[in-house]
């Protein structure tokens, strides 16, 4: 008797076109079903390129046919529509674009703990603040910080077209794996799940129409930062060190990382920068200015420093980001022209 898993290992002798990887390990395969010898198996390619569909159809025949009990084998390759011609060049054309939303910018760090979150939310606000409609996309599945940042809690609610319709707080609208979860039950997950989570932040949630949605990162180069890439065209990646950060990886490791995936690099934000005690004295209590000089060594821009502010913590536990709770502040400030130099970069 054939069974779905003869056909499952079969395909497991399937590489994607130009990669070593299967494409039952892939999650390529939707569909499998036998009956009476007869095999068809459906697989979905995020990719638009007809020659990899092709070829795929035609390998996975090939190893299929041969398996004792098979009489007939189809297989269907389906496909988003043909991106324009200019996408064609990008070797990561599986991606596709969302449609409403004019720009996806991440915003990551080599490094844990240096403020990703906090200038994600800051920035998203900013934007508001400059007229902009915004989205922010928590990416960090196990810790997500977001929801509590901004003073959301509320679970999306469900669209007719069953999907699910981000909450929104201080104008900016919002979803994070923070929202979808009962109480503080941790998230055990393994890679294939995040893959599909992430992309589902896409496919099943109703951005509608935004100027941009910025993507705050998990620390590192894991499976989130690999799955958004390949999952959305990103129009570029802020990258975020501390001082005495600068220079020892962390900002090589996320300029390498964006590289890598050819998402273009907006810039450097050097955060907790210095402190400025109560009674007016600069303190660098991390040194100061190591993203300024990194930057250009990397020959990516300097975008700004933010100082070392309790507010920004506080109003960050509070669920107010600081440049909307004192606007007034240099800290708020600091984000404000962050946030112009990044509109400016876009023209
Ligand atoms: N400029 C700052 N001034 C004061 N506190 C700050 C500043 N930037 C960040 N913090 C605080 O530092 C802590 C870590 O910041 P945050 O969570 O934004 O970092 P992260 O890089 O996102 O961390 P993770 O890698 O865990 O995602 C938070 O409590 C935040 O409020
Ligand atoms: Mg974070």
């Amino acid at each position: 008797m054939l069974t779905e898993d003869d056909i499952k290992n079969a395909l497991k002798t399937v590489k994607y076109p130009g990669y070593s990887r299967d494409v039952v390990s892939f999650g390529l395969v939707k569909q499998i079903n036998v009956k009476d010898g007869v095999v068809s198996v459906v697989m979905a390619l995020t990719s638009a390129n007809p020659e990899a569909a092709r070829q795929l159809k035609s390998e996975a025949e090939r190893a299929l046919r041969p398996l004792a009990g098979v009489t007939s084998v189809y297989v269907e390759v389906n496909q988003p529509a043909a991106a324009p011609a200019a996408a064609g060049a990008n070797p990561w054309s599986q991606q596709a674009k969302v449609p409403g939303i004019s720009r996806i910018v991440a915003v990551a760090s080599g490094k844990g703990g240096v403020g990703k979150s906090t200038v994600s939310v800051n920035l998203a606000c900013s934007l508001q603040h400059l007229g902009l409609k915004v989205g922010l996309l928590d990416c960090d599945i196990y810790g997500p910080s977001i929801p509590l940042m901004m003073g959301v809690h509320q679970k999306p609610t469900i669209s007719e077209e069953e999907k699910m319709v981000p909450p929104s707080n201080h104008g900016v609208k919002l979803m994070s794996m923070g929202l979808l979860l009962e109480g503080d039950q941790p998230v055990i997950w393994r890679g294939p799940m995040i893959v599909k989570t992430i992309q589902q932040f896409f496919s099943a949630v109703e951005w509608g129409s935004l100027d941009y949605l910025l993507v705050d990162l998990p620390p590192g180069t894991g499976d989130a930062q690999l799955t958004l890439c390949q999952t959305v065209p990103l129009d570029g990646g802020v990258i975020v060190t501390t001082p005495q950060e600068a220079s020892l990886g962390v900002v090589r490791k996320g300029i390498a990382m964006f590289q890598k995936v050819n998402v273009p690099i907006l810039g450097i934000v050097e955060n907790m920068s210095f402190f400025t005690t109560p009674s007016g004295e600069r303190v660098e209590i991390f040194g100061h200015g190591g993203g300024r000089t990194e930057a250009p060594r990397q020959t990516v821009s300097f975008l700004g420093e933010v100082p070392l502010f309790t507010e920004i913590r506080e109003a960050g536990d509070r669920g107010v980001p600081v440049v909307v709770s004192a606007p007034e502040t240099p800290a708020a400030e600091a984000f404000l022209k962050i946030a112009k130099s990044l509109v400016e970069k876009f023209g």
